[in-house]
């Protein structure tokens, strides 16, 4: 009974080719490969992921809560026609990104989390995603939600999407944005970079294992000066120090 059940719970994902890994140099000089995360390889991410919901700056925490939630609907399959790719430096997770299949022609872009600071890591990531659905998967449009002011700066500006307001995006309900073939083509020869094959020993290191983001975002020491500093009308700050003072009492 209990196995009959789980057969309808069970969405069956279409199949869909997978992505490509592909290779980047960063302003940094480091090399960095964006490659797909098989669904094994979710509880491996997932503690990376976890930490970044108490980071309250520049939204981390709404995303990395939301990203959380479907990277575990992933893994146990409670989710229909979702993907995820990983973008690793020498292995180190650098940056998440994930959407799914709405039908044939339409993507649904969900999240882009970047746990290196200050590289364009979520830009390349994104654009690789971009490229999942209109090269790899021949998609005619992604809808797309911005839930901070870096990724409205990011997607919306840099990439002139445009307005599907009358769609509510999956994310929320928030109206849509769209990035559609003719928006992709446009941006092809200036934010879609990278270079494919991946160089054998880059792509045996990132297969290797997820390893931990060596610098991820972190919430500020003391959250009191937070509130005080940008009078926060949520008072989640105040609240998580008083949760920290409990702790250590
Ligand atoms: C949006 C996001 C993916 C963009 O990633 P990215 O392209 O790698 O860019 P960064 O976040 O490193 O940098 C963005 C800006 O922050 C600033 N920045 C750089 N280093 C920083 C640091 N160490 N700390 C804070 N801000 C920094 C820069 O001024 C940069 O400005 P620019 O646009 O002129 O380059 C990333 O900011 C992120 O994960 N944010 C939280 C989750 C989120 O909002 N996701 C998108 C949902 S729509």
């Amino acid at each position: 009974m209990a196995v009959d059940l789980e057969k309808i719970l069970r969405p069956v994902d279409t199949i869909v080719p997978p992505f490509e890994p592909k290779y980047m140099q960063l302003a940094s000089g480091d090399f960095m490969v964006v490659r797909q995360a098989s669904r094994e390889e979710i509880p491996e991410i997932l503690q990376y992921v976890e930490p970044l919901i108490h980071v309250e700056r520049d939204f981390y925490d709404i995303v990395a809560v939301r990203v959380y939630a479907e990277l575990l609907a992933y893994y146990r399959y409670r989710v229909q026609d979702e993907y995820v790719l990983v973008a690793q430096i020498d292995g180190e997770l650098a940056a998440i990104v994930n959407g799914r299949f709405v039908n044939k022609e339409v993507g649904m872009s969900y999240h882009t989390l970047a746990l290196r600071r200050g590289l364009r890591v979520g830009a390349h990531a994104f654009a690789a995603k971009m490229e999942y659905h209109m090269d790899i998967v021949g998609q005619k449009e992604v809808l797309i939600v911005a839930e901070s002011p870096i990724g409205f700066r990011r997607w919306m500006i840099e990439y002139k999407l445009e307005k599907r307001f009358e769609i509510p995006h999956e994310l929320g309900g928030c109206p849509s944005w769209s990035l559609t073939k003719d928006l992709f083509n446009n941006a092809r020869e200036t934010l879609i970079v990278g270079r494919r094959p991946v160089p054998k020993d880059m792509l045996e290191k990132a297969y290797a294992g997820i390893l931990k983001p060596s610098d991820p975002p972190k919430p500020p020491p003391d959250l009191m000066a937070a509130t005080r500093a940008l009078n926060d009308p949520t008072g989640t700050a105040n609240m998580q120090q008083r949760w920290q003072n409990k702790r250590r009492g």
